[in-house]
């Protein structure tokens, strides 16, 4: 497994630029199903989570390729709407095809994707809303099969919780089936903006994509397009965490700093310096950060993602934090890796209690999953002494060429296979 090995104690300074995000892209990769014909998506990062996405449409019929930041999708008139186990387990986002396939193909075979690294993730809203919208469901020896022979119709659906990949879904379905859908609680996150931009562009008809209520016009007569995917939030909030555990002056470049309005706001309680302009963002980091109270929420709250990193920040505060996470409750797996680097972290349900220390020591430690692997590497570039965080290829997923830019920050930091 490769592992990223990090000297700590230099402040970062400099320039780094972002790529697109994650998030946005698998979803945008999908919509290519909706239609046949050839798709483009430029900014597409070039990272584990994509390439896996990439052999599940390969796997249904589509043909791919990247030419640098961009990715031509043709998909086939015919496709085979099946995702099998072995790709949905290893990325959970497959599921998102369920919609799109019950819509354009009226059944899908789906592996049922179980939980994950951070924790039991049930899908029963995505289920409960195409259900709504006319399909049925049966699992067989672990496998969802779904069918909507008479095509999916429109359908006023309630979310209990603002699900990101539930509204993905039935936004998806609902581009192309028959009539009227709502979906009512929707996520907000700017990911689901670009996505129904994206989707927009292709001729669909949805509206208040941003807001809590999403109105869906299906239509039959999408067109391939090309779209360049929104930037990513995760990335550039990382490097401002990273800039500011080591006390750096780092600039980023091509992000939307106003879709991290509640990180940057409690980044700069923390006593950071924080820029931001049109397509930038400055973080000039604290030589020691202040304590900070925060929770996890769905958009515009604290992101999820950008908690652990967040925490390692807070874990050389000069004072308590209280930290609560609502939307995983395995999210916290990544404490005790922390608490080897010598943070003072104790858990009790959602809630983590973090009394600040002067020093981080380096040592081996293991990524848990995507983010908490980047709040181990950024804990390593505070720490005395020298990280070893295994298990990189979690980080691998969501980043690309995390150790090289960090570098280029002037990070002392390395990769090995
Ligand atoms: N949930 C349910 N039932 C459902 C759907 C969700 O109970 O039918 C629960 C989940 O278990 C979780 C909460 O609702 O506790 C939120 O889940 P959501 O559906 O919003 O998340 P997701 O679509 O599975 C996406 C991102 C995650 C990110 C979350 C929250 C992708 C591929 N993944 O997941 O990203 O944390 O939204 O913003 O878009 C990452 O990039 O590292 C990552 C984990």
């Amino acid at each position: 497994m490769p592992e990223i090995i990090v000297d700590g104690g230099a402040a970062l300074r400099g320039t780094i630029g972002v790529g697109g995000a994650k998030n946005a892209a698998l979803k945008e990769m999908v919509a290519a199903i909706l239609v046949p014909g050839r798709h483009r998506l430029t900014n597409v990062p070039d990272i584990a989570d994509i390439t896996l996405m990439a052999d599940l449409l390969i796997h249904m019929g589509c043909r791919l390729q990247r030419e640098g930041d961009s990715l031509w999708i043709v998909t086939p008139e015919q496709l085979r709407p099946e995702a099998p186990l072995e790709l949905v387990r290893r990325m959970r986002a497959s599921i998102v095809v369920l919609g799109p396939l019950l819509a354009s193909c009226g059944e899908a075979k789906v592996a049922l994707p179980g939980g994950d690294d951070l924790g039991a993730r049930p899908i029963d809203m995505h289920l409960d809303g195409l259900r709504k919208m006319g399909a049925e469901f049966r699992l067989v020896h672990g496998v969802l099969h779904g069918e909507a022979h008479n095509g999916l119709r429109g359908a006023e659906i309630e979310l209990s919780f603002p699900s990101v990949g539930a509204t993905e879904n039935l936004m998806l379905a609902g581009a192309v089936a028959k009539g009227e859908t709502s979906i009512v609680n929707a996520a907000r996150e700017p990911e689901i903006v670009d996505q129904a931009n994206h989707l927009n562009a292709m001729g669909a008809s949805i509206r208040g994509a941003g807001t809590p209520i999403v109105h869906i016009t299906g239509t039959p007569d999408l067109q391939p397009v090309e779209h360049n995917v929104v930037p990513d939030r995760l990335e550039a909030g990382t490097f401002a965490i990273a800039a500011a555990i080591t006390g750096g002056d780092v600039t980023v470049t091509g992000c939307i700093p106003s879709h991290l309005r509640m990180e940057l706001s409690k980044l700069e309680d923390t006593g950071a310096m924080v820029e931001k302009g049109e397509g930038w963002l400055r973080i000039g980091g604290p030589v020691r950060p202040r304590p900070v109270d925060f929770v996890t929420l769905p958009y515009p709250g604290f992101h999820t993602d950008l908690h652990p990193q967040m925490v390692a920040l807070l874990s050389v505060a000069d004072g308590t934090s209280i930290v609560t996470e609502n939307l995983y409750d395995a999210r916290f797996r990544y404490v005790g890796e922390l608490s080897r680097m010598g943070a003072d972290i104790s858990t009790e349900a959602q809630h983590a209690v973090i009394r600040g220390k002067e020093e981080l020591s380096g040592c081996p430690v293991l990524a848990p999953d995507i983010r908490a692997g980047a709040a181990l590497v950024l804990a390593g570039l505070r720490a005395d002494g020298r990280t070893y965080v295994g298990d990189a290829h979690h980080i691998d997923r969501g980043y690309q060429d995390l150790a090289g830019k960090l570098q280029k920050l002037g990070a002392t930091i390395a990769r090995s296979e």
